[in-house]
């Protein structure tokens, strides 16, 4: 079967300007919010990748309309009348299950095809079931289908989550913005998305405070008075960190723009942690390196802590460091099958739990190698580009799930990157 490979000359550079598209893991979720708001909403800054596709069909099956103007998105709600998301898209992307606490919101009912194991980590969501119950969610599972039902309607209340999990607090929000009474969500996820999602929700006509911090509070408002919106996604801070890495491992000197350097802020003094000079302004990021890269220790961790979506990125870096870096992940457990991938270009690194010793070496050799997740694939591209010789980079498709044209924006940047059919094996 022919796929589509990205094939990277290495030995080359990154250096100039390059425009951050919006976030994607804002954009999923400011679609699925639209639901609450019967009526035309419009969201603008949604990048062009194939999760955004996915989440677009998600809503057209609920009976909504989506049409894309370059990068805006507007979505019509007033004719959804099914609450209803098929396996066939829960399994493509689990981000559909997004649409739970808005069909609640809405419907008072919703059947969502459980989503299924995933390639980092298990990925549960009970945390998601167990905060939709105490608002009043009743669950069953019926072949396969999560079926949620509220005999006695949503009412507020206090939710303590195990853990920050970006996803049950977006799908708790979702629902408690049109629960009877006042809802508490404590250890809530305090990602950048978040507070992005609480803004629309605002403006929608919802009342909620304290996004961004780990204790957001919900006044419910009625479903009849949300009405749509016009709303701007944030910018995407995993992408640009992804640029800035490539920046470091080249020298760059490369600038970020349209990104809040906040949203960045350990990760940029991993940066400077490891020989780097690193400026900021309103909303831009540059990064140049003029000395040798230094190892540093990295841990995982919620928002504000460095973001696991930027890990293989950072290990790439360690690789190529002047000693020993130890990553540790505590997000996600299996995500290190970045690891494997980079070894195969000639990095040293052994992997003990959820620690990896990233052992620096002088450089890495271009090979065959796989994009095993979205932001590994990122990564692997990079390192072809520092690499010495030709990298092809297969399973594109995990790439094309987050990063707007990535090929294209590189090449701007000057390196050689080019995607081109190929009907090899992997
Ligand atoms: C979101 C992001 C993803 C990012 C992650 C952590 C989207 C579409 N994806 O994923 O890119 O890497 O946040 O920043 O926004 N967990 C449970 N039970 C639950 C929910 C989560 O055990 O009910 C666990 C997960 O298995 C994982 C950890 O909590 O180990 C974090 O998950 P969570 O924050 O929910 O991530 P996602 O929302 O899935």
């Amino acid at each position: 079967m022919s796929e589509e490979i990205i094939v990277v000359e290495g030995n080359g550079t990154l250096a100039g300007e390059v425009h951050v598209s919006g976030a994607k893991n804002s954009a999923l979720k400011l679609i699925a919010a639209a639901l609450l708001g019967q009526g035309k909403s419009t969201i603008h800054n949604v990048p062009l990748i194939s999760d955004i596709e996915i989440m677009s069909e998600v809503l057209r099956r609920l009976g909504a309309t989506v049409e894309r103007t370059d990068h805006a998105l507007a979505v019509d709600t007033s004719k959804v009348d099914k609450w209803e998301t098929p396996y066939e898209l829960v399994s493509k992307m689990r981000a559909s299950i997004s649409v739970l606490g808005p069909l609640v919101g809405r419907f008072g009912r919703a059947r969502v095809a459980m989503p299924g194991g995933c390639q980092i980590g298990a990925r549960k969501i009970d945390m998601h079931l167990a905060g939709l119950t105490a608002l009043g969610v009743e669950f069953s599972v019926d072949h396969g289908f999560l079926e949620a039902t509220t005999p006695h309607g949503l009412h507020g209340t206090e939710v303590i989550l195990d853990f920050p999990s970006v996803g049950a607090t977006e799908n708790l929000l979702m629902a408690s913005v049109v629960a009877h009474g006042r809802t508490v969500i404590a250890n809530a996820a305090c990602e950048p998305e978040i507070v992005d999602l609480a803004n629309m929700l605002n403006d929608m006509g919802a009342h909620v405070r304290g996004a961004g911090t780990s204790v957001i509070e919900v006044c419910g408002v009625s479903l009849a008075s949300m009405h749509p919106c016009n709303h701007v996604t944030v910018g995407d801070r995993i992408e640009a960190g992804t640029f800035l890495a490539g920046g470091a491992l080249t020298g760059g000197p490369l600038t970020v723009r349209s990104i809040d350097p906040a949203f960045l802020r350990v990760a940029l003094m991993k940066l400077s942690a490891m020989g780097c000079d690193v400026e900021t302004g309103d909303d831009w990021i540059s990064v140049a390196r003029t000395r040798p890269l230094r190892p540093t220790d990295i841990q995982t961790l919620p928002h504000p802590g460095f973001p696991t979506d930027l890990q293989a990125q950072f290990m790439l870096l360690a690789s190529l460091a002047d000693g020993m870096s130890v990553i540790t992940e505590n997000v996600f457990e299996n995500r290190f099958m970045f690891a494997s991938e980079l070894k195969r270009m000639g990095a040293d690194i052994s992997i003990d739990g959820h620690h990896a010793l990233v052992r620096g070496v002088s450089g890495l050799q271009g090979a065959d190698v796989s994009s095993t997740d979205l932001r590994a694939g990122g990564a692997l591209v990079l390192a072809g580009i520092v690499a010495e010789g030709e990298t092809r980079v297969h399973k594109v498709v995990h790439i094309d799930r987050g990063y707007e044209d990535y090929a294209g924006k590189l090449a701007t940047l000057g390196a050689q990157v080019r995607r081109v059919a190929s009907n090899g094996p992997m």
